[in-house]
């Protein structure tokens, strides 16, 4: 673990309006873990990620990339800032595009870059992780199941060459048996691609297994956290987030 994390928000707090959504969260991601935010519907996780990419701007506190202040006052700024700097947003819901190929909801991901060969050759990547999507290549991204458009999610993320990925709850409506594929696919990115993730997730269990640090998320405020391994013994989190 390097001394200083890859991503940390340091005592923000976020609003709408009257509704108080963070406050005081204090979050460090290691660079090259899986840290997991879990927590209840309505608990502040997506509001978490949007402190983060700057989609929402922060009331109180820091948001830091390798040790540098990242939020700014334009959060415009701050996003395209993030995407230059390999931090890359799996929104909740996917957002495959319904009229567009499998190939070229990937090839959005890569928009941004100018190196048409290894473009070829990640795309290449993408279909070797998520064999699925080889197969369905020239289909319309509506044709696809939940989890088919999860993995184009991912795959479409990976295609921007991330250094940090965030997912916002990619297991939400996914039958069991693609969750674990999914779960699989992204212990592959950590550990081959050597790509940080920030897990947000209902399915604690899923996301404590992958993970190896997780925060608890209770209305806003940071009401646990430790080794994943740990809290998926402590008694708590067995009775409200593990089903007893
Ligand atoms: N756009 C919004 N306008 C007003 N309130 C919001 C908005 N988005 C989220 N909230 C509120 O902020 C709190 C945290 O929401 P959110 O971060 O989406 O939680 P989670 O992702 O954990 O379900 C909730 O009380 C939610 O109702
Ligand atoms: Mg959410």
């Amino acid at each position: 673990m390097s001394a200083i994390p890859h991503l940390e928000l340091c005592a923000v707090s976020l609003c709408y309006d009257e509704v108080r959504a963070l406050q005081n969260v204090n979050i460090k991601v290691p660079t090259g873990d899986i840290v997991a935010l879990i927590g209840a519907n309505g608990a502040g996780k997506s509001s978490a990620l949007r402190a983060i990419t700057g989609l929402r701007r922060v009331a109180a506190g820091e948001v830091r990339l390798d040790g540098h202040i990242i939020n700014s006052p334009s959060a415009q700024e701050q996003t395209h800032a993030l995407v230059r700097q390999g931090v890359v947003m799996v929104p909740e819901g996917r957002h495959v595009f319904p009229h567009m190929s499998i190939k070229d909801n990937l090839l959005m991901g890569a928009y941004t870059r100018r190196d048409p060969a290894r473009i070829a050759s990640d795309l290449e990547s993408v279909c070797e992780r998520f064999p699925r999507l080889r197969e369905r290549f020239h289909q319309h991204g509506s044709s696809l199941s939940g989890g088919e458009q999860q993995m184009v999610a991912i795959g479409r993320a990976l295609m921007a060459r991330p250094r940090l990925l965030l997912l916002d709850e990619p297991s939400l409506g996914i039958a069991p048996q693609v969750v674990r594929q999914i779960a699989q696919s992204l212990v592959e990115i950590n550990r081959k691609d050597g790509i940080t993730i920030v897990l947000v997730e209902q399915n604690s269990r899923m996301a404590m297994s992958l993970s190896s640090y997780t925060y608890v998320l209770e209305t806003g405020n940071v009401a646990l956290e430790g080794p994943s391994r740990e809290l998926m013994n402590n008694d708590h989190i067995k009775r409200l987030y593990l089903g007893g």
